[in-house]
């Protein structure tokens, strides 16, 4: 499935497109390439372009065209896959970046500001008011990570340096020992929940994955904080105040949500127990997305397969 002609053309529908062109120009000046925010990518660029890099499929576009590569710019590609899967003719990367280390951070400081009581004691102090909220400690906590792949592992690792029991969940039971104590497939979700203080998500969207988190399984936590930096659908969001409502969950850390933006009337906007942040967990890098195409396209153009090509069938 390598692509037949050279790649010549590149269009880049991203907000940052200036910045990627210039970065892609200065270290490939023979290429074409062409720019606009996603939105605004129309049949004619794709008609244009040998290569397309973005991070979902341009909206208002009928078809990709003479694109015979697609480079994405998330980690995650359920957007070219779902629910109607880019022409298997085209090939389809994804950036290599590394968001494990960001998104543990993301995942550290949201766990960290609720045994430390950051929201409360800021609360207060805009009162003056000298509150003394019980501080707990992470130490000693059990925490569930579900999805043990680059980013999960990060996550893992980042608690467990901070002395909790890490535990993974994962398609395959696999995971680093050295990271995740214990190590179970996804089967066994529902009996494993009900040990963890802390549950992160790190999973792609995929059939399988969609709605995984469900009342039936959210029903099975007992006081867990739950945190989702995968992908909003693997969630069932509307079970969320049910399952904080219920005792099931104690709090909930959102990063991903089944419609982005989060829309204005959705409850978890208001909930005192959800910490909301706009898809910022792991965000792509201008740098990142740059180094990730052009390694791709050398590799490409040696005859030979990126790292980076997504396997359909897992859809990751
Ligand atoms: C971001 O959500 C990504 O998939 O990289």
């Amino acid at each position: 499935m390598l692509p037949l002609r050279p790649i010549r053309r590149v269009a880049v529908g991203q907000n940052a497109h200036a910045a990627m062109i210039r970065a892609i120009e200065a270290a490939r000046p023979e290429l074409e390439l062409r720019g606009a925010v996603f939105t605004e990518i129309t049949d004619a660029d794709l008609g244009w372009a040998d290569a397309y890099i973005g991070f979902k499929r341009p909206p208002q576009v009928t078809s990709m065209g003479t694109v015979r590569w697609v480079h994405s710019t998330g980690a995650g590609v359920d957007a070219w896959l779902l629910p109607d899967p880019l022409d298997g003719s085209i090939l389809l990367t994804r950036t290599p970046e590394s968001f494990g280390p960001r998104i543990a951070e993301w995942a550290l400081s949201r766990a960290l500001a609720l045994v430390t009581r950051v929201v409360e004691l800021a609360e207060a102090q805009q009162e003056r008011r000298w509150a003394s909220p019980e501080i707990g400690e992470l130490r000693g906590a059990r925490v569930l990570v579900v999805g043990t792949g680059d980013v999960g592992t990060a996550v893992g690792r980042a608690f467990a340096a901070m002395g909790c029991d890490v535990r993974g969940v994962s398609r395959t039971g696999g995971g680093d020992q050295s990271v995740f104590t214990h190590r179970c497939t996804v089967d066994r979700l529902a009996e494993v929940v009900g040990d963890a203080d802390y549950i992160v998500i790190t999973l792609p969207l995929t059939p399988e994955t969609r709605h995984l988190f469900d009342a039936r399984i959210l029903s099975r936590c007992r006081g867990a904080v739950l945190m989702n930096a995968g992908r909003g659908a693997v969630l069932d969001e509307a079970a969320v105040p049910l399952a904080l409502d219920a005792g099931w969950l104690r709090a909930a850390a959102l990063d991903v949500f089944e419609t982005e933006p989060l829309p204005a009337h959705s409850p978890l906007w208001r909930d005192p127990r959800v910490m909301v942040s706009p898809h910022v967990s792991g965000l792509t890098t201008i740098e990142g997305a740059v180094a990730g195409f052009l390694e791709c396209l050398a590799t490409l153009e040696r005859g030979e397969m990126p790292r980076w090509v997504v396997d359909r069938t897992r859809g990751y």
